[in-house]
């Protein structure tokens, strides 16, 4: 596969105008993607548990203009104008041109809103960028179709290159983005030993799941709301000389090889030992860099000292992982959301601000809500 399977043959249709609406969640990481080459291309393999609950809907209207100088694009959160967004995804669309051609012909409206709270810590950019390159997509769907009913076989593969092309296309936009169409688990970044993987887009985590996995359960608890304290590009530019990434990068494709093992064999005690290193490796990462940051909060650590309690006393299989902040996600399986939510409710939405959390579990990727 190559970026160059991506550029898209002479448009064969001329369209005026038009509207799609898709649904995106966000994503889990429990290998994590933390390091990145040249356009987007990440250092290591990752692989994430897809959510449910947290998502984002995003409406592209578009309409032809007269000209096709520059873009042409405005963006709504919730209603309301957000001039403060355009920079990014005019960065976005000045990366994908190449394999959307027809971005400069059209005048976008772009409507978004979250499930989430935009100001939860909860980075709404996986969710946002696939929910913005599924609708491209769709976009250049129609421009390219040519009204004949293709095969069965035909379709099915039109739909895995949708599928692919979204990906890469949100990966562009944000690198953990890729992994947000699909669900259950999608692994983004090649790997020896897992078939189809690949640096340019995610793909379905290709072998059967155990049962314990099955609607896994996530509840983010919201511990700081504020601004991310490093931005993710900051973030990922740390490992450039960073006296560990190589090290660290090795260790991310044997966990993923490890990780791969555990998911279809169920065993709980070996994925609590991963994912919590993981995270804490991820951290580990940002306190060892130059410049050098915490991003953990006081609350942050109380969280995991009373899970570990929790585990030690009762047995349950319930253990945490991080993104580049200080919320915490707490995973368990199903059959311990009863106990595990009360443990939440009890013992550790006071650490969290306001008492707030979010309660999600692992889902199936994203949705076309409106096509006009
Ligand atoms: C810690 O995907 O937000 O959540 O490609 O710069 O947009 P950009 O970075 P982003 O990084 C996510 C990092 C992480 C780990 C992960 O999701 O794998």
């Amino acid at each position: 596969m190559t970026e160059a399977q991506f550029i898209p043959k002479a448009y064969a249709k001329t369209v005026e105008n038009g509207s799609y609406t898709w649904s995106s969640p966000s994503n889990i990481a429990l290998v994590k993607y933390w390091g990145k080459k040249k356009n987007q291309i990440p250092e290591n393999p990752s692989i994430s548990f897809t959510l449910n609950n947290c998502k984002t809907t995003t409406t592209v209207s578009f309409s032809k203009k007269e000209d096709s100088d520059s873009f042409s694009f405005d963006v709504f959160l919730d209603g309301d104008k957000k001039d403060g967004f355009k920079p990014k995804i005019e960065t976005f669309f000045k990366r994908v041109e190449t394999y959307l051609p027809f971005l400069k012909d059209y005048h976008f409206k772009i409507e978004t809103s979250n499930t989430f709270p935009h100001s939860s810590g909860i980075a709404s950019s996986a969710s946002g960028m696939s929910a913005l390159a599924l609708c491209l997509m769709s976009v250049e769907k129609e421009l390219l179709s040519d009204d004949v009913i293709s095969s069965t076989v035909e379709k099915s593969e039109d739909e895995t290159y949708f599928l692919q092309k979204a990906s890469f296309l949100a990966r562009l936009g944000s690198g953990s983005a890729c992994r947000s169409l699909e669900g259950d688990l999608v692994v983004w970044g090649e790997h020896a030993n897992i078939e189809g993987s690949s640096d340019l887009f995610g793909v379905k985590f290709p072998h059967q799941v155990h049962d314990v996995f099955k609607n896994y359960h996530d509840t983010i608890l919201l511990v700081d709301k504020g601004e991310k304290q490093v931005s993710s590009t900051v973030g990922h530019n740390l490992m450039y000389g960073h006296p560990f990434a190589q090290e660290r990068f090795k260790q991310a494709h044997k966990n993923l090889e490890a990780i791969s093992k555990i998911l279809q064999e169920g065993d709980l005690d070996k994925f609590i030992a991963l994912v919590e290193s993981e995270a804490l490796t991820l951290h580990a990462m940002m306190m060892t860099s130059m410049p050098y940051f915490i991003l953990m909060k006081p609350n942050t650590l109380q969280i995991i000292n009373k899970i570990w309690a929790f585990r030690a006393e009762t047995g349950s299989k319930v253990c945490f992982t991080l993104d580049a902040g200080a919320n915490v996600h707490v995973l368990y399986p199903e059959k311990e959301a009863k106990t595990v939510l009360a443990f939440i409710e009890n013992e550790l939405a006071v650490f969290c601000q306001n008492g707030q959390y979010i309660n999600d579990h692992v889902g199936f990727g994203a949705n076309l809500i409106k096509s006009e």
